[in-house]
Order: structure tokens, then sequence, then C-alpha cells
């Protein structure tokens, strides 16, 4: 009996500090994380799963209080070790803020700051705060063949993976299941600020890129200076996008899956399909689909950048092919 799917490569260490960006709550004086079960905040003080530099950064964060009812707060730190926060506040605890000044005097002597769902930059004029357009800077990175740091810009705001040590290891997972498609032309959807573009770039493949957010692609932009990369701001749920026949298609959609993309795929299929997901039940739902339109799952690897929790990042390579005939 020949097995019908390869057996997947599960990457799991290490368990613990893999975290060099988080996403909190203020809630009441809490910082922390919803309960599972209930609607309240589990107050933090330490964190066994961010990284030494992004547990020191918060430890500090935690000692003021900014005396808002409620809101989101997303830290980072960049791999140079520069500390970035956003305060997605309500327009009321922002204005309090402002007028109030300290907390924002104090917080800006320790990271660079974002406020609100604008993603400004807080910045200062005569000793008064003011919001000024986004700021793009290298918060992330990925890494060419040799391992070498290439910079990713955007906002602190804008997506990134979890870590820095994690990435590394579903880059090199994505390269090395583009490589051993043979396809040397690529289309990406989902591409965010140039994680696996500029991955593909450097090691000499052919990339176009599609990605939603403006920020995203001015930062892929930015990243790209003097690569020959193809970057476009697109919906591409609801705009048409290129055939995929003859080339590799990567994707690493959002929770929502490749959803509209699927009827493309159906119309031109693409040789190779590198699907990049940290949601399994949807990835399960569209894995089905994709062979029924041919395809055969060849390669699965799994990156466990979420440790004590059910979610996986699943790196899987399909190929067309025509359907198996089991003995
Ligand atoms: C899971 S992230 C992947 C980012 C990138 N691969 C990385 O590793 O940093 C999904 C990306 O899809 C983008 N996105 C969401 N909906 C989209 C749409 N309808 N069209 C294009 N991009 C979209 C998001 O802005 C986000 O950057």
């Amino acid at each position: 009996m020949r097995a019908r799917y390869p057996y997947a490569k599960v990457h799991s260490s290490p368990s613990q500090g893999v975290r060099d960006r988080v996403d909190l709550v203020w809630e009441n004086s809490r910082l922390g994380l919803y309960a599972l079960q209930a609607r309240e905040v589990v107050d933090f003080s330490t964190c066994p799963m961010m990284s030494p530099a992004l547990e020191q950064w918060f430890i500090e964060f935690r000692q003021r209080d900014p005396g808002v009812l409620k809101g989101s707060v997303r830290l980072r730190v960049s791999p140079r070790g520069e500390r970035g926060v956003w305060l997605d506040f309500s327009n009321q605890a922002v204005k309090m803020l402002f007028e109030e000044r300290e907390y924002l005097q104090w917080l800006s002597a320790r990271a660079f700051v974002e406020i609100g769902q604008r993603r400004k930059t807080l910045s200062w004029v005569d000793g008064k705060p003011r919001l000024v357009d986004p700021t793009l800077k290298p918060w992330f990175e990925t890494y060419d063949e040799n391992f070498r740091a290439i910079p990713l810009y955007g906002p602190v705001a804008g997506f990134s993976q979890a870590g820095f040590a994690a990435n590394r290891v579903l880059v090199e997972a994505v390269a090395q299941m583009v490589a051993a498609s043979g396809v040397r032309d690529w289309l990406e959807l989902f591409s965010g600020n140039g994680n696996f573009a500029l991955a593909l770039s450097a090691r000499g493949y052919e990339v176009e890129a599609f990605e939603l957010e403006p920020l995203a692609t001015q930062g892929l932009a930015l990243s790209a200076v003097g690569r020959s990369l193809k970057v476009q701001c697109r919906d591409v749920y609801l705009k048409s996008l290129p055939s995929f026949a003859g080339r590799g298609l990567l994707v690493d959609p959002p929770r929502a899956g490749l959803r509209e993309v699927l009827e493309q795929v159906r119309k031109s299929l693409p040789t190779a399909l590198v699907y990049v997901s940290c949601f399994t039940e949807v990835f399960l739902q569209e894995a089905t689909r994709l062979e029924a339109l041919g395809f055969a799952l060849k390669q699965l690897v799994g990156v466990d950048q979420f440790p004590y929790t059910p979610h996986m990042e699943w790196i899987a390579l399909f190929e067309v092919e025509k359907p198996a005939i089991l003995s």
C-alpha cells in the first residue's frame, strides 16, 4: 500500500523565549491577555514566552499605568534591540494622554511610540505631543541562503511573524520547498512586508508580490531597493490577478484562508503551490479542495512558533499531479 501523504516534519524548539513582539490588553490597570474561559484580563508580571530583550521592555513598560480604562498595546524589539510600542486606545483616551503629557514623555524616553489605527508616530514640537505620518523602520528581518539578515521595514503595528528565531526556520522551510519544486518564477499573495518575497529574491528567484496593506507594501518597496522585485498593493480576493499557469504560487493568507483565490487556482493551475498557514482548520479544508483540483501534497513542515497552544505554523508544498492510483 503506497502512503498517500508525506510525513510532517515538525520543528518545536526552542519552546521558551520565542516572541519578539507581543499584543496585550490594558484594562482597569491590568496588562495581559484575556482568560480563556472568562472575559477578564489575566495580569502578567513576567512572561517566559518573550525573548529576554522583549521581557525586559515589557517589565519596564509595566511600571507605569497610563490610566486609561481599556485599550490594546503592542510591544516590539527590533533585531538591533530598539524598542517600539503601539497604543491602540480610544480617541478620548488619547486626548486625555495628550493633555496630561507626562505619561507620553516617560514612554517616549524609552521607546519609539505609535498611536491609533492610522499608525501615526508620536513626535514632540516645543514640548508638545503631536501625531505625524507613520514612520517605517526595520523592526523585523528575513534571511538569505547564508542566514544573513535582510531588514524588513514597517510600522510597529504592521504584521510580522512572532519572533526572529522561529522565523529563520520558517523562511528556510519555504525556501527549501520552493527549491524542491524546481520552479524559478513565483507569484506571492498576502506577502506582508516581504518576509518570503525578499528571501526568495535574494536566492535569485523572480518574484511578483501582492499585499493589501499600503504600509506593508511601502515597507516592502523600501526593503527591496536594489532588487528586481515587483510589488503590488491589491486586495487579492476582489481584484483579478495575473495567470498562475506555469508559475509557482506562494500564499500565506490571514485566518480566512484563500477563499476566492481558489477559483483562480482552478482556472489557471500553478505548477507548484506553497501554502503557509497559522490556522489549521482552514488549511485542512483548503488542502482538501486543492487535492480535488489535482494537486498532491508533497511536503509538510510544522514550525511550533506558538508553544503551549494548539496553534502551529504549517508550510506545505503542493504540486499538480494526475490522480494517484492507490494499490
Ligand atoms: C499571515 S500575514 C503574512 C505576511 C508575510 N507572509 C509574513 O511572513 O510576514 C497575511 C497578510 O495578508 C494580508 N492580507 C489580508 N487580506 C488581504 C487581501 N484581501 N489581499 C491581499 N493581502 C491581504 C495582510 O495584510 C497580511 O500582511
